[in-house]
């Protein structure tokens, strides 16, 4: 039979799979530290400079070069950075490497502003981590911090580079003191291996050749190490998953299901389970780009086909049926904020775990930690490059591992719903059990049988604007209006409810969110209550009035768009309060001091300048009508 197999798509760079056969490194340290040069130098011994690279590199070396007569590698990675720097966003650059006993791929995070993006990227796609110090400094806080991230996204193995040995005369005690001091450093970041080697990248001693001047060290040269080092793969020795990419069906008679292992092994034959049901199915085949095989294993590509027909769908997880994987939608985790945007706890995101992506949130900050002393810090918002622990809550379950088992299946990416960028990621810990037992009840009287004893349907007319725009005087004539024509309604007005319910929260960014999401869910309930819900609120953030809408079913929810210009606002100044924030007396006053994101695309838009608040009620009865919203 004809098969149609394609390679899975290309592996995220982020958690990417890793092939076998090879070692994955990254460097931390500053370019101050020697890195650029000790990275020239192992390619350059490595054999993977090209001649008329070298030549060239061989006439700049000895035109602005700080080596004299000798080839100034740095110089070399200078130039591979300024190509670099042509693709902006290409933050990581990776190299290949071959000699004759391994292959390597060297992942470089320049040290810029980005850098704890930059080197989570680059850690989180390698098994060890060469760390650089300065023999004249020592373990410093930037030496802390680096091996921090590094065991956050998994890094279990450690060269500890002494460098410029050269410049402390290759002085056995002060390479003993660094050490000492390293491994105290890292006694809890759970490394397997921890090697320090004395090195002088600019003169070569001990990274490919021995260094004659340092007699005292008798361990093996960094290349030596690197190339003997083992970093068992324990992604085969795992649990069998293979998270499900993409159904190929290319024909009636063909069904294979296509991804590459995340962890363990599989063989025809095996009886397979799948994630978040209770189906299974027997492996007939394991189909590849180079054939048929028996067996595969962590990091293949591969199309199973199961024996019977099944329904699996991408996102799925195929495990053992002995071992199945477990789902949840709760979960701990580490989080490093990658975005400009500070995180809001109670905020919708994406998030997305292996190959599914599903709406979520960061329930609450657990604490942030300081990544230079590992203090746990409290914190009501993450900014740029912080790194937290938090609870997370995603709208549907998904199945998964503790990232400490599995990158691919424990990492996820947090994205901003408004622009789609990544703006975190993340590394499970374990599982909540919080929501484990709470199942969703379905109820013979519902929403709709609600509302159609009331002779209507259920609805949320949310009202936003700034504070004295007019929202709650032309809400309250539009509940008068709909109450006289029989209707039931409920109002939700942000002063009043701030008495009560949302009594605890100020108005910072992160509890004006709070604020929304709990009105968000309170006029949900109202609605499904089958009442129609006005809801008035300055709800500033567009992601907060989205994720309102959200929460309804479709064409349940309308936008009104209170649009009153802030000078007209503080010419009224209804309750005097324009007047006390333009005195500094009131703190985060929307319109003045605090943000308000206007709707793109309301149901409803209000212009309170143009005409009286009678009449703007008006318009929004008309237009409930217009929906078919008054039956
Ligand atoms: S929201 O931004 O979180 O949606 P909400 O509608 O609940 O705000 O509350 C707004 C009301 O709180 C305003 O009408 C005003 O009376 C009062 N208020 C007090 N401090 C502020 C402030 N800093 N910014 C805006 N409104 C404030």
């Amino acid at each position: 039979m004809d098969v149609v197999v394609s390679a899975a798509p290309a592996a995220e760079t982020l958690f990417g799979a890793q092939q076998g056969g090879l070692l994955r490194l990254m460097t931390c340290g500053s370019v101050d530290d020697g890195k650029s040069t000790l990275i020239g130098r192992l390619l350059h011994e490595a054999q993977q400079i090209q001649d008329d690279q070298l030549a060239a590199l061989a006439r700049d070396s000895r035109r602005h070069g700080t080596t004299g007569e000798e080839i100034d590698f740095a110089l070399l990675m200078d130039g591979l950075e300024a190509e670099r720097e042509q693709g902006i966003t290409i933050d990581v650059a990776y190299r290949f490497a071959t000699t004759a006993k391994r292959r390597f791929i060297i992942a470089d995070a320049p040290g810029h502003e980005q850098y704890t993006r930059n080197m989570a990227t680059a850690a989180s796609n390698s098994e060890l981590a060469i760390v650089l110090v300065d023999a004249r400094k020592g373990v410093l806080t930037q030496t802390r911090r680096h091996s921090f991230i590094a065991s956050l996204v998994g890094v279990r193995h450690i060269v500890l580079a002494v460098n410029k040995m050269d410049l402390v005369d290759f002085d056995h005690g002060i390479f003993q003191g660094i050490a000492r001091d390293y491994a105290e450093a890292v006694a809890t970041a759970g490394f397997k291996s921890v090697a320090a080697i004395p090195i002088s990248a600019r003169y070569g001693d001990n990274v490919v050749g021995r260094s004659r001047r340092m007699s005292w060290y008798t361990g093996p040269t960094l290349l030596d190490y690197l190339e003997s080092v083992e970093v068992e793969d324990e992604r085969r020795q795992g649990m069998f998953r293979m998270p499900v990419q993409w159904v190929n069906r290319p024909n009636g008679s063909f069904r294979g299901y296509c991804g590459t292992i995340a962890s363990g092994v599989v063989r025809v034959g095996h009886t397979l389970a799948v994630s978040g049901s209770k189906m299974t199915g027997t492996l007939a085949r394991i189909v590849t780009l180079d054939g048929d095989r028996a067996e595969a294993g962590a990091g293949d590509a591969v199309t199973l086909v199961l024996s019977e027909e099944r329904d699996i769908s991408r996102g799925d997880v195929l495990s053992h049926m002995a071992d199945p994987v477990p789902t949840s939608d709760q979960f701990s985790a580490h989080l490093i904020w990658l975005s400009d945007v500070p995180l809001m706890p109670g905020r919708a995101y994406l998030i997305k775990l292996g190959t599914r992506t599903v709406s979520g949130s960061v329930t609450r900050i657990r604490h942030r930690i300081d990544v230079n002393t590992r203090e746990k810090l409290s914190a009501d918002t993450l900014g740029l490059n912080d790194v937290a622990k938090v609870q997370l809550s995603l709208d549907r379950p998904v199945a998964f591992q503790p990232y400490a088992e599995s990158r691919d299946l424990g990492g996820l990416i947090i994205i901003d719903r408004q622009t789609n960028a990544t703006a975190g990621v993340g590394m499970i810990e374990f599982a909540l059990t919080r929501a484990a037992n709470i199942t969703w009840h379905a109820l013979d009287v519902d929403r709709m049988a609600r509302a159609q004893l009331k002779g209507q349907s259920p609805a949320v007319v949310w009202f936003t604007g700034l504070s004295g725009s007019g929202k709650s005087t032309i809400a309250n004539l539009v509940e008068k209006k709909l109450h006289g024509m029989g209707r039931h309604t409920y109002m939700l007005d942000g002063d009043n409810v701030r008495h009560g319910l949302n009594r605890d929260l100020g108005f910072t960014e992160a509890d004006r969110v709070e604020n929304i999401r709990r009105v968000s869910e309170v006029s949900a309930l109202f609605a499904d209550a089958g009442l129609i819900v006005l809801v008035s609120f300055i709800s500033p953030y567009a992601a907060e009035r989205e994720a309102a809408r959200q929460r309804l079913q479709a064409g349940e929810f309308v936008e009104v768009f209170v649009d009153t210009p802030v000078d007209e606002c503080r010419r009224r100044d209804p309750k005097g309060l324009y007047t006390k924030a333009d005195q500094g007396l009131i703190r985060n006053f929307t319109g003045v001091s605090a943000p308000y994101e206007p709707p793109s695309a309301p149901e409803v838009h209000l212009k309170t300048i143009e005409a009286a608040p009678e009449e703007l009620a008006d318009q929004v009865i008309e237009a409930l009508a217009r929906r078919g919203m008054l039956g």
